[in-house]
């Protein structure tokens, strides 16, 4: 086959050889044959077909050779490249068939596979409530303020009038995170009362809020404070150590009792019904001055349990009324501390716990449920616009 080659040309290319081309074309043949997938096929391409591949490179030797040489040889190289990219996509084709019916299989989708293994959350019902209560007073023109958890002891207790022994100041009822200055750890209500050493704790109650949003702002002041507080209780069913407040606040001209008992009476009527009362009943708290704690008409039993056996009610304990939480007008003690004048300005402020609220309010007998965050207690709750 390559006689007519040698008449012409005394040096012999030795990639040009007849016998040669067939190797490079059968090996490249092979190697598309063993090529087991796309990638590999890529790869065997690439060795075989590239701008550095035998045949590429007898390719570029044909240019050598003398005329009457090259139309032979060029039609050799050209035959066995031919051959051979034919033979490159045919078995492209071929893998790439391989590969779609693969994925079909691999990445079917079974539609009538159950589709909510994991199930979606849900809002807890206890930030929806407060958002609802707050919403009550946001509707009236109050203003929602925040303070920290972790609360300067100044601002949870002594801006707040408790004497420096107060016993809710004891570890018993109180997180202690830094105790007051010079102590380690555990301040005890004796050594925090002396200003400008207080120490850090997991706020109480929301009051410090009340303490901070009046030196935060002018009067006339109207804010609502929700939030979580933290006092040293066991879990049990009727306690956490972590529950949450709603606060209120008003400091203007002129408030009297008489405005603190039409706002609690606005507050359970939009959030129990038009027919809903409250009462106060004499307490003490140190920041209010006098202190009331509020009473609301059962929500069970609307107060048709009392006195009568055959009606009795579990919730109010046939008592007809529920104990909401403390009020009363603000101590001017605290007004001052706060840099407000109690001359000119006086204020009112309740505060109760959202937990409790919620409990009598659906039935929810054990505190513990509230917390552990399941979302089969959660979901019934559904969604509050
Ligand atoms: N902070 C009080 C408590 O946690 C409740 C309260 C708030 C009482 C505002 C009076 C005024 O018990």
């Amino acid at each position: 086959m390559s006689a007519p080659n040698k008449s012409y040309d005394p040096v012999e290319v030795e990639a040009l050889k007849p016998e040669e081309i067939e190797r490079m074309r059968d090996e490249a043949l092979a190697a598309f044959a063993a090529a087991g997938d796309l990638e590999q096929l890529q790869e065997a391409k690439v060795a075989h077909t590239g701008g550095t591949s035998p045949l590429a490179l007898a390719n570029r030797e044909i240019g050598a050779l003398p005329p009457q040489a090259k139309a032979e040889a060029g039609k050799r190289v050209g035959m066995a490249r031919g051959a051979v990219s034919k033979a490159l996509a045919a078995r492209q084709s071929e893998l790439e068939a391989e590969r779609d019916a693969r994925v079909l299989v691999e990445e079917a989708v079974d539609v009538t596979l159950p589709y909510d293994r994991v199930p979606a959350g849900a809002r807890h019902p206890l930030t929806t409530f407060m958002e609802r209560v707050a919403d009550v007073f946001v509707a009236m023109g109050y203003e929602i303020a925040e303070g920290p958890e972790v609360e300067a002891e100044w601002f949870n207790f002594d801006a707040l009038n408790f004497t420096p022994d107060h016993p809710a100041r004891q570890m018993q009822d109180t997180f202690f995170v830094q105790g007051p200055k010079g102590t380690e750890g555990g301040g005890t209500s004796q050594a925090s009362g002396s200003g400008g050493e207080s120490g850090v704790v997991l706020r109480t109650h929301t009051s410090p809020v009340q303490a901070r949003a009046m030196l935060d702002r002018e009067p006339p002041v109207y804010i609502v404070c929700p939030g979580r507080v933290y006092r040293t209780d066991e879990l049990d069913a009727t306690h956490t150590p972590v529950f949450h407040q709603i606060e209120l606040l008003a400091v203007d001209e002129g408030l009297t009792m008489a405005d603190l008992k039409g706002t609690l009476d606005h507050m359970v009527q939009s959030l129990f019904g038009a027919d809903m009362k409250t009462r106060l009943r004499p307490n003490y708290f140190p920041f209010t001055e006098p202190s009331a704690e509020m009473d609301m008409v059962c929500y069970v039993c609307r107060g048709e349990s009392v006195g009568n056996p055959d009606r009795p009610c579990r919730t109010c304990g046939s008592e007809g009324w529920i104990e909401l939480g403390g009020c009363g007008m603000v101590n001017p003690k605290v007004l001052t501390a706060c840099g407000v004048d109690p001359q000119k300005y006086s204020g009112f402020a309740f505060g109760f716990g959202i937990e409790r609220m919620l409990m009598f309010r659906h039935n929810v007998e054990d505190m513990r449920d509230m917390v552990e965050g399941d979302v089969r207690f959660t979901r019934p709750f559904g969604m509050e616009i």
